[in-house]
């Protein structure tokens, strides 16, 4: 194929996959099979790469991510993303509406739309094609995350037809849909992976993430509520969103216009049951000022606008029987009282279980079996009991009374003074507690050992292969060969990932042992004031609490953990094993500062170095390695095959670039 000719079918592929994908994540309705659709895409793909001069930065080919890992780049927005002050009820509703009208001394036409609870991102469109995608941030500055935004199928990379402005913003909610949050968290959990808590903190969490091509599989869904700025001042808010509805955009169709109060008390009213059948979480009704012009006359806050308010929904109640309680022991040996439910829908989803918390909790209910009981979802996971109906309770119910015993290993639980929860104190003979002391041992922010999860533990310690964290560099190849669903390559990388964790920072080696109050900051703080967990191990409880942000409680706990002889025994194991608990040769030593100050893109591929060590002597050598060309970039690292779109960019930008040579000149 000449190049005419493949410009030519590169063109027609995008164009025709766009509209595929329009008909399929906004309009809801293909008019192709997936396989078709693929297909199209798998050319296009060919055709890009064997033509390298025709990419695209709205291609239909970036959708699907790539898993590169570079850092966000901070990035100001050009209008502050505000938020929107809360009301909590129809009497704050009309407090705001008389505001309103006192103010503009006028009639006023509201606009009524869901509240999305997902997290709030800003499109930046030149030309109709999409440049830049900034999360929140801070409000004045946020991450650009790009890369990850066009992998999501509702978001245009491209606008249709031809009416938009050469250069506007448009903001709006990245959600992700029920369904592939309860999916998600399903798979997480057969995994043993953390569970997300709600579906806003999940299209948060992937949106990111550092590889996006996971974040392409996530499914995230957008809709847009807002066009910042002057472009559109001709019009309402309203027609605003009517226009870019045409563009391409997913605008709700739930929105109303509503000229007087009553008829907004109607859409509150309808919302507040009718939101649970949406696809997506809503957490209220967002009511907006239509005229652009009253907008404008009602101005800002330092916050919030004044022509805007945040009516947020009541957490939703169910009432269902109490079948049972059972108790969950923690790593530390804390037991968690979870109430066993008569399956309910609550919210969106299905609850069988509500958390109790403690045992002041279940006597403070007064909480007896068959109960019926109140459950409310707020932000958690599982939901919890508010309230109990006893004027239904048989008057023979038992009452529920918390164990003394630790139902999993027998030994009596105890509670210290001033503590609310029950403890089991056998740390080193009770299984959840061992096995959920190693998964936090292996976790990312703790050693980080790839391969392991909390699956393999169990398999470890059934087959009696570990008891504790240093046997787990006891481990042979051989011992973990036979393990169910474990092969060679596993085993090996298993090995390889606990031999590189000897030389994590004393910072994380201190977080993995799991010392009750000793999150990551603590650890921080602790390592680089004592320097070494020998010195550690000697430090008072008055010299522990002269660390920043170490009190009474930590320091008490620190001095328990190291007055226990089989911690201190545990710990001479994870020496010999050769683990790093002092902060000198951990990390990565600072060489010299010749790059301070400079911010340095890597791009292509290299044949001296690869390119994580570039990055690395980038940063031992006081630089910044960033993702993305921008003004402020000081050298782009150029390489074999450097993208075309980046080499434009830097050209257009002043950017000088320099090769591996150069930059080895640099600093040396
Ligand atoms: S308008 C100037 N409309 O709620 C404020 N916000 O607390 C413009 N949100 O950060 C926001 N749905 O993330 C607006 N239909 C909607 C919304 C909405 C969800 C979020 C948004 C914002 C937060 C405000």
């Amino acid at each position: 194929m000449d190049k005419k000719e493949a410009l030519q079918r590169i063109e027609t592929l995008r164009k025709e996959l766009e509209d595929h994908n329009y008909n399929y994540y906004v309009l809801s309705s293909p008019v192709i099979s997936d396989y078709e659709f693929d297909m199209m895409m798998k050319e296009l793909e060919t055709l890009e790469a064997d033509f390298p001069e025709f990419s695209d930065p709205a291609s239909p080919t970036l959708r699907v991510g790539s898993d590169r890992n570079e850092e966000f780049v901070q990035v100001r927005h050009r209008y502050p993303m505000l938020s929107l002050s809360n009301v909590y009820s129809f009497e704050e509703m009309q407090d705001f509406d008389q505001r309103v009208r006192k103010e503009l001394e006028a009639e006023v036409e509201y606009v009524c739309e869901l509240k999305f609870d997902g997290t709030s991102i800003s499109l930046s469109y030149e030309n109709g094609i999409l440049v830049r995608a900034v999360t929140r941030g801070d409000g004045e500055s946020g991450d650009d995350v790009t890369v990850n935004v066009r992998t999501i199928g509702s978001i245009p990379l491209r606008l249709r037809g031809n009416a938009f402005p050469e250069n506007f913003e448009i903001r709006g909610e990245i959600v992700m849909p029920f369904s592939v949050f309860e999916e998600l968290n399903r798979v997480r959990e057969e995994n043993g992976e953390p569970l997300f808590a709600n579906p806003r903190n999940a299209a948060s969490g992937t949106l990111k993430l550092q590889n996006s091509s996971v974040v392409a599989s996530r499914k995230l869904d957008a809709y847009f509520y807002a066009i910042p700025g002057t472009s559109m001042k001709q019009l309402s808010h309203f027609d605003s969103l009517a226009q870019a509805r045409e563009w391409g955009f997913k605008v709700s169709e739930n929105m109303a216009r509503c000229r007087n109060l009553e008829e907004v008390r109607n859409y509150l009213d309808y919302w507040n049951e009718e939101r649970f059948r949406l696809p997506v979480a809503t957490d209220g009704v967002v009511i907006k000022v239509n005229s652009f012009q009253q907008q404008e006359m009602l101005g800002f806050t330092a916050k919030s606008p004044r022509w805007a308010v945040a009516y947020k929904f009541k957490a939703e109640q169910a009432v269902t029987t109490l079948s049972s309680v059972t108790y969950q022991v923690g790593r530390t040996g804390a037991v968690t009282p979870v109430a066993n439910l008569e399956p309910v829908q609550l919210a969106g989803t299905r609850v069988k279980r509500a958390s109790l918390h403690n045992a002041d909790i279940i006597a403070g209910l007064d909480l007896h079996l068959d109960d019926q009981v109140m459950v409310e979802k707020g932000g958690e996971i599982i939901p919890k009991i508010v309230g109990v109906d006893k004027s239904k309770r048989h008057p023979m119910a038992l009452p529920v009374v918390f164990v003394t015993a630790c139902p999993e290993c027998g030994e009596p639980l105890v509670r210290s003074e001033g503590e609310a929860a029950w403890y089991c104190p056998n740390d080193t003979g009770c299984p959840p507690q061992i096995k959920g002391k190693i998964e936090h041992y292996i976790s990312r922010k703790a050693m980080n050992i790839d391969g392991l999860g909390a699956e393999t533990v169990e398999l470890l310690y059934r087959n009696q292969l570990v008891h504790d964290v240093a046997d787990l560099y006891t481990l042979k190849v051989d011992q973990l060969i036979p393990l169910e669903r474990l092969g060679e390559k596993s085993a090996q990388r298993i090995l390889k990932s606990l031999d590189d964790s000897k030389t994590v920072p004393f910072s994380r080696s201190l977080f993995a042992l799991g010392i009750r109050y000793v999150g990551e900051t603590v650890a921080k703080n602790l390592a680089s004031a004592a320097g070494s967990i020998d010195r550690l191990m000697e430090m008072s409880e008055t010299e522990l609490t002269s660390i920043n942000e170490i009190g009474e409680r930590i320091a008490a706990s620190i001095r328990q953990y190291f007055s226990d002889p089989r911690h201190l025994h545990l710990i001479q194991r994870l020496k010999e094993a050769g683990i790093t608990f002092t902060e000198e040769n951990s990390g990565s030593a600072q060489l010299s500062d010749k790059l301070s100050g400079l911010s340095i893109v890597i791009s292509g591929t290299f044949n001296l170095h690869s390119r994580d060590e570039l990055k690395q002597m980038i940063e031992m050598h006081g630089g910044k390695n960033v993702g993305s060309i921008s003004k402020n970039t000081s050298y782009v690292l150029a390489g074999d095959n450097m993208g075309p779109s980046k080499l434009e960019k830097a050209q257009k930008l002043g950017v000088p670039i320099i090769n591996e040579e150069e930059f080895l000149r640099l600093i040396h």
